[in-house]
């Protein structure tokens, strides 16, 4: 962990073209399937370089995997698949090691997972990971701040995953790895639809699984019994996308965000569209063109394909600086709001009231020294930072690192002021 700065002098017009590197959240139970379900290696390219993919290596690593990255392609050598045990000191950096609970149970029969606590966009509850993988058959226990799962063979069977805030990605994620090589066919209703889980199972699928249905409301698994390695392109990071298009919005700008998918982005697109923003999608990706007035659009995160949760802060920092008065409601996670104190002490205007926040546009954004706690909260300070008038300096960036790959570096490609300094 780094606790390099970022110093941005505002005011720049980005301008130019910027490409979107590999999806974190697809990369990530990809490389996990590779290394737990699989006998035999894989590879995987076009992977970001990202802190998040560094600790999800070093989890594999510990259960006795071998990764090996190089440039953007990720090896993968399962080993011999004896450990199951994912420590506490790696969980807790990041809560995407539960992904390796549903493998590890349906690979070795056994998994033993800290349990990730709550994290700063709020709480976090894995009990549909728990309920599906029981539902498979697996017997789970709570011991000494661990998830304890066993079972001689999973069954397939049939589920929903939805909570009280719609489906889960990761439940629905952990489930599909572990049927894949459950007994008979298991049957997910109310399924995470998010092109994450589409290219998870196309991931799946070349390892030899059986899986249909991958980006609707329900997917069935049919049980195999032994997958293999392969070799994938991990798809491009519709959020990542997202953050770029909302750079070339708030600083009135000129960009091509290239590598971008249309219906990975079709609710961010609505939803800048409405505010104003030209967007034009074109074979390499969106034209996010701007005309000087933009106005203020209400939005209600939900999942895919609705308006995604990880775009939430980047949304209000635009909406913080155009005409009018905009709701944002947070309908993923309701607490999620730690970037408003961060946007109000550079001169926005935001009331959070329950899971809402009400942005009244000001002129601009004021410069301010300002603090990442996460990594979409660290997100919207640099967005914030580029339309401010004067110097600001965002500290805590390893949370930005954390799923945005050399963010300063893309943006002084399109025209920022942007260092990083250590
Ligand atoms: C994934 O988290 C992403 N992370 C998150 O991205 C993203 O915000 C989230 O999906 C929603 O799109 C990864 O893919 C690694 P969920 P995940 O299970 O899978 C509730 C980022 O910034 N729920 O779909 O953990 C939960 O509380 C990160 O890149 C339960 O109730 O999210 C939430 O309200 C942050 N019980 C809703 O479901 C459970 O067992 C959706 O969460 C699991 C979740």
């Amino acid at each position: 962990m780094t606790m390099d700065k970022f110093i941005i002098q505002g005011g720049n017009r980005l301008e130019g073209t910027v490409a979107v590197s590999s999806s974190k959240n697809a990369t990530l139970p990809i490389a996990v399937a590779a290394a737990i379900l699989s006998d035999s290696v894989s590879i995987i390219y076009n992977v970001p370089r990202l802190q998040d993919v560094n600790s999800m290596c070093g989890v594999l690593e510990v259960l006795g995997a071998k990764t090996y990255l190089d440039e953007a392609t990720l090896t993968i050598d399962p080993g011999p698949h004896d450990a199951y045990e994912a420590p506490y000191d790696l969980v807790r950096k990041m809560r995407a090691s539960i992904y390796v609970l549903g493998p590890l149970v349906a690979k070795l029969g056994k998994a033993r997972v800290s349990f990730p606590g709550g994290c700063a966009i709020g709480p976090r509850p894995v009990d549909l990971h728990l309920t599906g993988l029981e539902k498979l058959g697996a017997n789970i226990t709570i011991e000494h701040g661990y998830i304890v799962a066993e079972a001689s063979k999973l069954k397939g069977a049939d589920m929903s995953l939805r909570g009280p805030r719609g489906s889960s990605v990761g439940a629905t994620g952990n489930v599909m790895m572990a049927a894949t090589l459950a007994e008979g066919t298991t049957t997910i209703s109310d399924a995470a639809c998010e092109p994450e889980i589409v290219d998870l199972a196309d991931m799946l699928n070349a390892m030899g699984a059986d899986i249909e249905g991958g980006g609707t409301p329900i997917i069935k698994i049919h049980g195999v019994k032994e997958l293999h390695g392969t070799e994938h392109i991990v798809i491009p990071d519709r959020i990542e996308a997202g953050t770029f298009m909302v750079a070339a919005a708030i600083t009135r700008g000129d960009v091509l965000v290239k590598n971008a998918l249309p219906h990975h982005l079709e609710a961010v697109t609505e939803k800048l569209t409405e505010a104003g923003v030209n967007i034009n999608w074109q074979g390499e990706g969106a034209h996010v063109t701007v005309p000087d007035k933009l106005s203020a659009v209400d939005v209600r995160t939900s999942p895919f394909p609705g308006f995604p949760t990880d775009m939430q802060s980047q949304m209000m920092g635009l909406m913080s600086i155009v005409e009018g008065i905009s709701v944002i409601t947070e309908n993923i996670y309701p607490d999620r709001f730690i970037h408003v104190s961060e946007l109000n002490r550079m001169g926005a205007n935001i009331r959070v009231e329950d899971s809402s926040a009400i942005i009244k546009g000001v002129e601009k954004f004021s410069s301010a020294p300002v603090m990442a706690s996460d990594l979409r909260a660290g997100a919207v300070l640099v967005l914030a930072g580029l339309a401010a008038e004067g110097e600001t300096v965002v500290s805590r960036v390893y949370h930005i690192d954390r799923g945005y790959e050399q963010i300063e570096c893309k943006l002084a490609s399109i025209g920022a002021d942007i260092v990083r300094i250590p």
